[in-house]
């Protein structure tokens, strides 16, 4: 039996809902395999301004900092838009102190399930790629200014920043299709020219085995949705990175498909869906988990070295998925709860057939 001591950040809207979905995963998770898993809640972004007046408070940064991993919900909402103190602010904060310098994004298709995209079936398909985006630095941490009349956001890369999250790609390329596209904007931007440069360089001294091509973000949103299985690895910078993953979301059929683990140069990581705190729906029990619920399939893998535990996880997944037990932004009538639910009791039985 092994331990292992986890911080959950519910955070806002629909965060403490998937959150509870991905503390069941685990709990049943630890319950199959025995494992012990300790959970600790702490306080991030709005919820966490309401109650202490600060969206990290710095007991909130010392449990993640001595976890073993981190899962968050989601932050922000409506409320807070226009308070100086934004609870965004926690999570970039999270992102930073704890390292976590590349932001593992997967997206697929299963061709069983193509028919649920609002693109045409042939078109997706199959599809199946890994967005590696940058995390911690560019146009979200650089200098800001602000005057009655100006502002300005400052977007600052270094060649090392570059190019540790770069390896993470190539790695990863390594064990999938072998293929790496970069993407930038180096026909316009300076920190996009660096990019380019140091991605090639690095390509060039140790990763000539993989295929590497680069591409312009403005044509890659519409290459995303044209010839999305052309795609394998993407790496591109913090930005263009977030947009992308959400264009890349509407693949599958929804933004509550897909996980995210956070990482930096330890195993310790923040495992992230890629959704927002969906304001619209909160409270309803609407909300997809399935997003949470592969990021926890992740921390096992990514953190926890639980190989086999996430093999289950992603088999009860599956299985719940093929069912059509499904949430409404997926067609289906199931509350996120159920939906929860139901891959918990899968992975009861998916770990009695693997036994
Ligand atoms: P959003 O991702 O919250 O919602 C976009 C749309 O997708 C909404 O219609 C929502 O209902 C739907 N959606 C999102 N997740 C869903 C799920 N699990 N199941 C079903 N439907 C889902 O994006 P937004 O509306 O632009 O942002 C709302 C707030 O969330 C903002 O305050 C934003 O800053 C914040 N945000 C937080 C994170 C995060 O915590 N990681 C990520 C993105 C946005
Ligand atoms: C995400 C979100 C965050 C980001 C915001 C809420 C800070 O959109 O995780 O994709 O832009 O990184
Ligand atoms: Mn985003």
């Amino acid at each position: 039996m092994s331990a292992f001591k986890i911080v959950i950040l519910p955070g806002d809207g629909i965060g403490p809902e998937v959150a509870a979905a991905g503390r069941l995963a685990l709990e049943t998770i630890g319950d199959v395999f025995g494992h012990n898993f300790t959970f600790e809640e702490k306080l991030i972004g709005g919820i966490a301004i309401d109650t202490v007046d600060d969206p990290y408070p710095a007991d909130t940064d010392a449990a993640c900092l001595a976890a073993d991993a981190v899962l968050l919900g989601a932050v922000g909402g409506p409320k807070w838009d226009l308070k100086p103190k934004r609870p965004e602010q926690g999570l970039l904060a999270v992102r930073k102190s704890m390292g976590l310098f590349a932001n593992l994004r997967p997206m697929d298709v299963a061709p069983s399930q193509a028919f649920r995209s609002p693109l045409k079936e042939e078109i997706v398909s199959g599809a199946d790629m890994l967005i590696v985006r940058e995390l911690t630095g560019g146009l979200y941490f650089g200098k800001r200014t602000r005057t009655e009349t100006t502002a300005t956001d400052e977007c600052l890369y270094t060649v090392a920043e570059v190019e540790r999250v770069a390896h993470v790609a190539f790695q990863a390329a390594r064990k999938r299709r072998n293929k790496v596209t970069s993407v930038d904007k180096a026909n316009v931007i300076e920190t996009s020219r660096l990019w380019r440069e140091t991605v090639n360089k690095l390509h060039a001294a140790e990763y000539s085995d993989v295929e590497l091509e680069h591409a312009l973000v403005d044509s890659m949103a519409m290459h995303l949705v044209t010839r999305p299985k052309d795609f394998d690895v993407i790496l591109t910078e913090n930005m263009f990175g977030d947009i992308l993953s959400d264009l890349a979301s509407v693949l599958p059929g929804s933004i509550g498909l897909l996980g995210s683990a956070s990482l930096g140069s330890t195993g310790k990581g923040l495992y992230e869906p890629i959704h927002g705190s969906a304001p619209d729906i909160a409270g309803k029990d609407l909300a997809n988990p399935i997003g949470t619920l592969k990021s926890v399939s992740m921390m096992l893998r990514h953190s926890l070295n639980l190989t086999k535990e996430a093999d289950t996880l992603d088999a009860a997944i599956e299985a719940v998925i093929k069912a059509g037990t499904l949430t409404r932004d997926l067609g289906g009538t199931t509350s996120g709860s159920q939906v929860a639910k139901a891959v918990s009791d899968q992975i009861r039985i998916q770990a009695k057939v693997e036994a």
